[in-house]
């Protein structure tokens, strides 16, 4: 028998099984199954993968609390476009806009304090992935993603849209600040 000719049997699946090809079939189950077990392991132990709170929301009701917060504590203003930088005190609400092709505003937070990080998308899928600290998230449209953050490292960080989002989604980026 070969793989070009068709097989002497049609009814391929009345042959009895290998048992080569039963061994492989077990394998890639028990592989599955430990693959399934990490994705809770990964919440527990690993650093990457977030737990986050989700609530329903539209983008006027996220814009008009993101906006409130930059009101508050917006300290400067950096770049040409005049992103506001976000500085809130520990413990508070902060809030990220994510839409085509860019995040808003440029948070400021200071290492070793808690804050409540929002993000929600204006438009489409995007991603949220802080570099280098190789965090994941997606950032999904008509949903309030809620993460509390505890920055232990002090820099400058980078947010990249790890999402396919279009034609400018390489320039897709953002910036958080800890101090
Ligand atoms: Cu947003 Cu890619």
């Amino acid at each position: 028998m070969s793989a070009i000719l068709p097989p002497a049997e049609r009814l391929w699946w009345k042959h009895p099984l290998d048992r080569v090809e039963g061994t492989w079939i077990v394998i890639a189950l028990v592989w599955c199954l430990v693959m399934f077990a990490m994705m809770v392991g990964w919440h527990i132990w690993g650093k990457q993968n977030l737990s986050t709170e989700t609530y329903k929301t539209t983008p006027d009701q996220y814009l008009q609390k993101a906006q409130a917060v930059v009101d508050k504590y917006t300290v400067r203003t950096e770049t040409e476009g005049k992103i506001p930088v976000v500085a809130p005190p520990p413990g508070a609400d902060v809030y990220l806009v994510a839409r085509l092709w860019s995040f808003w505003p440029i948070i400021e937070l200071e290492k070793g304090k808690t804050y409540r990080l929002h993000l929600t998308s204006m438009d489409y899928n995007h991603g949220f992935s802080l570099q280098p600290a190789n965090i994941n998230i997606q950032i999904v449209p008509g949903y309030e993603h809620v993460v509390t953050v505890t920055p232990n490292q002090s820099g400058t960080y980078s947010v990249v849209c790890n999402e396919y989002c279009g034609i400018g989604h390489h320039q897709m980026v953002g910036r958080v600040y800890v101090k």
